[in-house]
């Protein structure tokens, strides 16, 4: 069977952080700022989604408690090496976003970079309430979404979930959903009373920080 698990295992199980180049592997552009904004050092972070690290390795590196959660397992055990290579520390865990592995109100921030575009309208409006669940009372959460056109030159290998959600059925990246969000779905989704600021960026991507 080809799911999401499958799709993004197979992105991960291979990938051995000793013999990779990170001079290229910057955080995510919303990072630094989000940091200097709502962040104080020692503040415990999670990495909603972490992939390869490279926000996790950032926020370690700025003296951020960073935890880390991922559907791929290879993911997890990337970041785990990678930062150890940096003699870096952080916490990484398998889970999903709308079943994430940590307990209620542990973290100061919940930074989910591209990740909530990969599944589906139910799981998105569960994930919200998740990072709700384990944000401490005055937490904030910062959301980045891909430009709603992201792979359109793909979409012949994908097939329209009923809540608009692409699965992707032939291709490179079998497996994979992808959702494309409008404004008004991003503001739906966390509700317009919790959002702090929302921009967009020059190539359509949108950037959401939110309660
Ligand atoms: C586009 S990558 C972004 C990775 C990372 N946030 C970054 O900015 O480099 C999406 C990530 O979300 C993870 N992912 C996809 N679906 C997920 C789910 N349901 N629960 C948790 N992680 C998921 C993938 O394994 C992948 O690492």
């Amino acid at each position: 069977m080809n799911g999401p698990l499958e799709y993004w295992d197979s992105l991960f199980r291979d990938l051995d952080p000793e013999t990779m180049d990170f001079s290229r592997s910057l955080p995510a552009s919303a990072l630094p700022g989000f940091c200097d904004r709502y962040l104080k050092k020692g503040d415990r972070v999670l990495d909603l989604g972490c992939g390869g690290g490279r926000n996790a390795a950032y926020l370690a590196g700025r003296g951020f408690q960073i935890c880390g959660v991922d559907i791929a397992q290879g993911a997890v055990e990337f970041c785990i090496k990678r930062l150890a290579q940096h003699q870096l520390s952080g916490v990484f865990r398998q889970g999903t976003l709308d079943s994430i592995p940590f307990a209620d109100n542990e973290f100061a921030a919940v930074v989910c970079i591209a990740s909530l575009d990969h599944v589906t309208l139910e799981s998105a409006r569960e994930s919200i309430d998740e990072i709700r669940r384990v944000l401490s009372g005055n937490g904030v959460l910062l959301l980045t979404f891909d430009p709603p056109d992201t792979d359109e030159d793909q979409i012949d290998d994908a097939e329209i979930l009923p809540d608009g959600t692409l699965k992707f059925v032939s291709g490179d990246q079998k497996g994979m959903l992808f959702r494309r969000y409008s404004d008004r779905e991003i503001t739906d989704l966390v509700g317009e009373k919790n959002i702090i600021s929302f921009d967009h960026s020059g190539n359509g991507g949108r950037t959401v920080v939110c309660r």
